[in-house]
């Protein structure tokens, strides 16, 4: 019995190996470095699915075919979509991807690709008041994504550096939300299932909640001086860090550095980068004084959250872009446990109380 299951092996797989003690991160034989920034979404969608769905589109192919799902979807569930006030971004595109049936099929597996590019900016649009724009299916989809968010093309520098970033976080292990998705995968629910799980774990502020948290702590701590003081009262009240830690990493998160480099590329606002720059600084100092027995590094959320602010994501959808990125992860990983076969079922310890003995 392993709490949390740390340190536990559950599947052999050929997608991704992240060494925590070298900080060092590899992706279907690829190092992050030979990917991030050179590679587009559709390229890296494809290096990772095509051994697993030989009927999907070749990465020439791919964009065609994604925009055409992108289009298909805008009308099937995006047009006339009536969604509750109350439901946050996330939330939000869990709902409308609930909207997608089931399946393990190429067309399936298309549909949810682009469901959280199609999604994302729709919401956010809808809770404003504005109309949801639909997709253009010439562009890539980090490209339309940007589109549909803000009403005009981005620039080139915008689309590489969401580009950058969906690869950088396109799959990582056996992380929360990848093993929940391999889960409902060994059942054979089918894909929307899977993807509905790894939405629902990547969520939370210990996954890919995070980097909304990160916003929220550089808003109050407003200038680098007062980096210290509050990061000293946020730990004193028992609050984490949002952007530090990693249950696999013992060093620095390989993919922060690449995010940083994005940052720089698209030439965001340096101030911010500096005032990130310094609370990164005072909270590691922090954390090496307070947790002597535990190596806390930068996590990959800490600049997610500066380079899509800078994209200008709102924080509150910040899960939700990742959410792009990793769908194809999940998709992967849930083909990879499909092709395996074997249900996905661990045992517990009862610790509870016995029936009594019969006198
Ligand atoms: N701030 C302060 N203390 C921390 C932090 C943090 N960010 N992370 C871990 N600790 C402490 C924790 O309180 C515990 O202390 P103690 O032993 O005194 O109780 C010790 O370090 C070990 O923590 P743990 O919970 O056993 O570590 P874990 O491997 O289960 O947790 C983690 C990993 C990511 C959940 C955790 O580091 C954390 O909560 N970080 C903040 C949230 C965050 O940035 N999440 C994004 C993770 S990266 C994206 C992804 O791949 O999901």
């Amino acid at each position: 019995m392993s709490d949390g299951l740390e340190n536990v092996v559950a599947a052999h797989t050929v997608l991704s190996e992240v060494d925590g003690q070298a900080g060092r991160l590899i992706v279907c034989g690829r190092s992050l470095d030979e990917l991030a920034g050179h590679t587009g979404f559709e390229e890296m969608a494809a290096l990772m699915l095509a051994g697993f769905v030989p009927e999907l589109p070749g990465p020439k192919e791919l964009p065609t075919a994604l925009g055409a799902a992108r289009v298909s979807l805008y009308e099937a569930v995006v047009s006339g979509a009536r969604l509750p006030a109350e439901l946050g971004p996330v939330e939000a595109v869990r709902a409308l991807t609930a909207l997608i049936p089931d399946g393990e099929d190429a067309g399936t597996l298309l549909k949810l690709l682009a469901a959280p590019a199609v999604f994302t900016p729709a919401v956010l649009r809808l809770a404003k008041g504005l109309s949801p724009i639909a997709p253009d299916p010439s562009l890539t989809q980090a490209a339309d994504t940007l589109r549909m968010l803000g009403g005009n093309a981005p620039t080139q520098e915008q689309a590489r550096a969401l580009d950058t970033y969906l690869v950088t976080v396109a799959d990582h292990g056996l992380n929360a939300s990848t093993f929940a998705a391999r889960v409902v995968a060994s059942t054979r629910a089918g894909l929307a299932s899977a993807v509905l799980a790894g939405i629902s774990a990547l969520k939370g502020p210990l996954h890919g909640g995070a980097p909304g948290p990160v916003i929220e702590m550089l808003d109050a701590i407003g200038a680098p001086e007062n980096a210290r003081p509050w990061l000293e009262a946020a730990l004193d009240r028992g609050d984490r860090l949002m952007g530090f830690g990693h249950r696999i990493y013992r060093v620095r998160d390989p993919r922060a550095d690449a995010l940083k480099a994005a940052i720089r590329k698209l030439g965001a606002d340096t101030g911010r980068l500096a005032l990130a720059e310094a609370v990164e600084q005072a909270a590691l100092a922090i954390l090496r004084e307070r947790k002597p027995g535990r190596t806390l590094e930068t996590n990959v959320e800490f600049y997610t959250a500066l380079l899509l602010e800078a994209l200008g994501f709102p924080p509150e959808a910040f899960t939700c872009v990742f959410a792009l990125g990793r769908t194809t992860g999940w998709l992967a990983h849930a083909h990879e446990q499909i092709a395996g076969g074997k249900l996905i079922r661990p045992q517990s310890v009862y610790v509870g109380p016995r029936p009594q003995q019969a006198a």
